[in-house]
């Protein structure tokens, strides 16, 4: 009887540790390290010069594979973001071609991209996507850094974190190791090479600067407005701190006559 209950304790005990622990057997995925981002915390900012940096990144490397959707090109001359200016914006969008129409005739037509259009997507459909990418489709990056946990940190470790596969790990073709991803095997060939873009301000294009710049980059792309919620949130908590203590002053005021 009492080895009975033992065994079953036991059990219970096993059990209890595979609902715990569930992400453990799945995720045996290296945990990103805690970085320092200038847009952490409640006054957090973002940094002009790593957005603008960040953008180049993308432009000249993610955006051969990865859309960015809920971006237009004017977005990059809005407060809180690169603020490029608007000159700056018209030349970029320039860059590339749009489809448009119909015209008189009835007739679709291509023109370079203006402002108002959003980022131009890389493949025209997902299935493009995956046929360029041996059957793995590159996600679109407009909320990467809100949509995997670990956010920021996560997509920095991806993209700086890559390593040699270790002795015994099986690679099939078209799959590279990166610890930081589950299962540590990961369809993206290694996107940033040292010197693989030209800084305008002339900061050294190491691995590790353009990954914090494109995921600062990614970061204001998935919430643009940050810096307008944090002041928000400032001035509201200030203003109810003033609130309170008003209240307080009066409330003592209208007690002390009661006696
Ligand atoms: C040659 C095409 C290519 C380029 C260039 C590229 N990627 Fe990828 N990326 C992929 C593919 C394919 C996947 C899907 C990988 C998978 O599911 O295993 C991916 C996945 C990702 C993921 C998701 C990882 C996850 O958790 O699922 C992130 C984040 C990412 N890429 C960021 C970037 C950034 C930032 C750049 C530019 C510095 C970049 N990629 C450049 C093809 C590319």
């Amino acid at each position: 009887m009492k080895n009975f209950t033992l065994k079953a304790l036991a059990s219970s005990a096993v059990v209890l540790a595979s609902l715990v622990m569930p992400a453990h057997a799945a995720g045996d995925a290296k945990h990103p390290e805690a970085m320092e981002w200038s847009f952490s915390g409640p006054f957090g900012t973002y940094d002009r010069n790593a957005l603008r940096r960040g953008f180049q990144v993308y432009k000249e490397v993610c955006a051969s594979c990865h859309g960015l959707s809920h971006m237009a090109y004017r977005n990059l001359s809005q407060p809180g973001g690169p603020e490029f200016s608007e000159a700056e914006v018209k030349a970029i969008a320039a860059e590339y071609l749009v489809e448009d129409g119909p015209d008189d005739y009835g007739d679709m037509f291509e023109r370079a991209a203006l402002p108002r259009d959003g980022f131009v997507e890389p493949y025209p459909n997902e299935n493009a996507g995956r046929a360029a990418n041996g059957g793995a489709y590159p996600p679109d990056l407009s909320l990467i850094n809100k949509a995997r946990g670990g956010g920021a940190d996560y997509v920095y470790a991806i993209l700086a974190g890559y390593e040699e596969a270790p002795e015994g790990m099986e690679m099939r073709a078209g799959l590279y190791y990166n610890p930081y991803m589950s299962g540590g095997k990961i369809a993206m060939p290694a996107p940033l090479l040292e010197d693989i873009v030209e800084y305008g301000d002339g900061t050294p294009a190491t691995v590790e600067q353009m990954s914090a710049d494109v995921v600062h980059f990614l970061e204001w792309a998935a919430e643009p407005k940050m810096e307008e919620r944090k002041r928000i949130g400032l001035m509201v908590m200030i203003y109810l701190s003033i609130f309170a203590a008003l209240m307080y002053i009066s409330m003592r005021k209208i007690w002390a006559d009661q006696h």
